[in-house]
């Protein structure tokens, strides 16, 4: 259907005044990254911080670029996985900045999923009260969603994401192509993102995605492009509007509230985020069709796409009562409302407040019925 050749790029801007910032979106770019990062930081000093499964693959090349771009470079390491985001290993990135003489105008390069993304533009958020970071994700989660916006943070023994700080980058480099080696598990799971930016924002991504989910997710680089374009343009503008999260930057939260609630109760074992996500968006579009906001056979359109996907849209079997206590997070507020985000249809979310026993009424069946 799409016609664009591979050499093709696409440009996002996130227009945050004084804080704003391109995504670059290209195949096989890493070659030039090193230049872009020279051009819009002025930073003569980079630090890349990934993890082994991507500094294998991307790492030399990344280093390469930045180095013919004229910066000194000096590549650290994370283990692999969600653990890493703590702040331990921020503490111990601190201490090898510090130790190779970084200083106010050296550059953080975040190589990797959204574990670095986050990590590595927590460190650059925190060092000397804020230094540069440039987001090059590797993984579709990353690209989509979490390395714009400026979200950065650590985990800590009472939760997720419960420590960071707001600290956009100053660039977002995309090079697709290091999409190849991602695993498909992995793949699927960022596409639920991209669904989700679909579901709330746009219909005409949706029929794109209904059109050519197998291509996208094939990484054919005529439907992969425009698909991450469209994603990174749905973040950014959200974004835009509501950086600091007041309002709109709630609706992506769609499919979040029974999605966490899922890993909650799954002790984040086995069940990757945008796993919880898939499950959590059926399930929110079943509700939203009960409550009479969304047309009847809204989740059933949602559901076919998610499945084409490979993502589950079942939820597991847990009692109601563990349901709702996940919902509510925290116990004494329990009855306190909740923002759960409703369709009035695809490509139209809204906020609504809601007790979770009302997200989740008596007599409901788990899953679809
Ligand atoms: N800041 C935000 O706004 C925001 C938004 C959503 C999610 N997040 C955070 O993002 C994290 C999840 O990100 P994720 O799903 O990318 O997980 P991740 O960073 O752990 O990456 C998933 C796995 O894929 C591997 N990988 C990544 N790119 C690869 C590539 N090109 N080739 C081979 N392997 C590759 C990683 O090494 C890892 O094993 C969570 O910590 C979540 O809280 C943050
Ligand atoms: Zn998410």
């Amino acid at each position: 259907m799409s016609t664009q050749s591979p050499g093709e790029r696409r440009r996002v801007r996130v227009a945050l005044d004084e804080r704003s910032y391109d995504i670059e979106i290209g195949f096989d770019t890493l070659p030039e990254l090193g230049e872009a990062v020279a051009r819009n930081t002025g930073s003569q000093r980079a630090f890349v911080i990934s993890v082994p499964p991507v500094a294998r693959r991307y790492g030399a090349k990344v280093g390469r670029s930045l180095r013919e771009a004229g910066l000194r470079v000096k590549r650290l390491e994370v283990r692999d996985g969600e653990r890493s985001k703590s702040l331990t290993e921020a503490k111990r990135l601190y201490g090898a900045l510090l130790d190779a003489g970084a200083d106010r105008s050296s550059v953080v390069v975040a190589l990797g999923g959204g574990v670095v993304g986050d990590l590595a533009g927590f460190v650059a958020a925190t060092l000397f009260r804020g230094i540069p970071v440039v987001q090059v994700p590797t993984s579709l989660l990353a690209m989509v969603d979490s390395s714009v916006g400026g979200k950065t943070g650590v985990n800590v023994p009472r939760g997720k994401n419960l420590v960071g700080a707001f600290h956009q980058p100053r660039l977002v480099w995309i090079d697709a192509t290091t999409l190849r080696t991602l695993p498909p598990r992995q793949r699927a799971a960022g596409m639920a993102e991209v669904v989700k930016h679909a579901i709330i924002w746009d219909a005409a991504l949706f029929e794109r995605l209904e059109a050519e989910m197998e291509s996208v997710l094939a990484l054919a680089p005529g439907a992969v492009l425009p698909v991450l374009e469209r994603s990174c343009e749905i973040k950014a503008e959200v974004v835009s509007r509501d950086e600091r999260e007041a309002g709109l930057r709630m609706l992506l939260n769609f499919g979040h509230t029974v999605g966490h609630a899922v890993e909650t109760l799954q002790g984040y074992r086995g069940l990757l985020h945008g796993e919880g996500v898939s499950m959590g968006m059926v399930f929110a579009a079943r509700r939203s069709e009960e409550m009479g906001l969304a047309p009847k056979g809204t989740m059933a359109r949602i559901e076919a796409l998610l499945r084409r996907a490979d993502l589950p849209t079942q939820l597991p079997d847990h009692p109601r009562k563990a349901y709702l206590q996940a919902i509510a997070v925290d116990k004494k507020k329990r009855d306190a409302r909740i923002g759960f985000v409703a369709l009035s249809g695809i490509g139209r979310a809204e906020t609504v407040p809601l007790l979770p026993r009302e997200i989740w009424p008596a007599g409901r069946r788990r899953s679809r019925g």
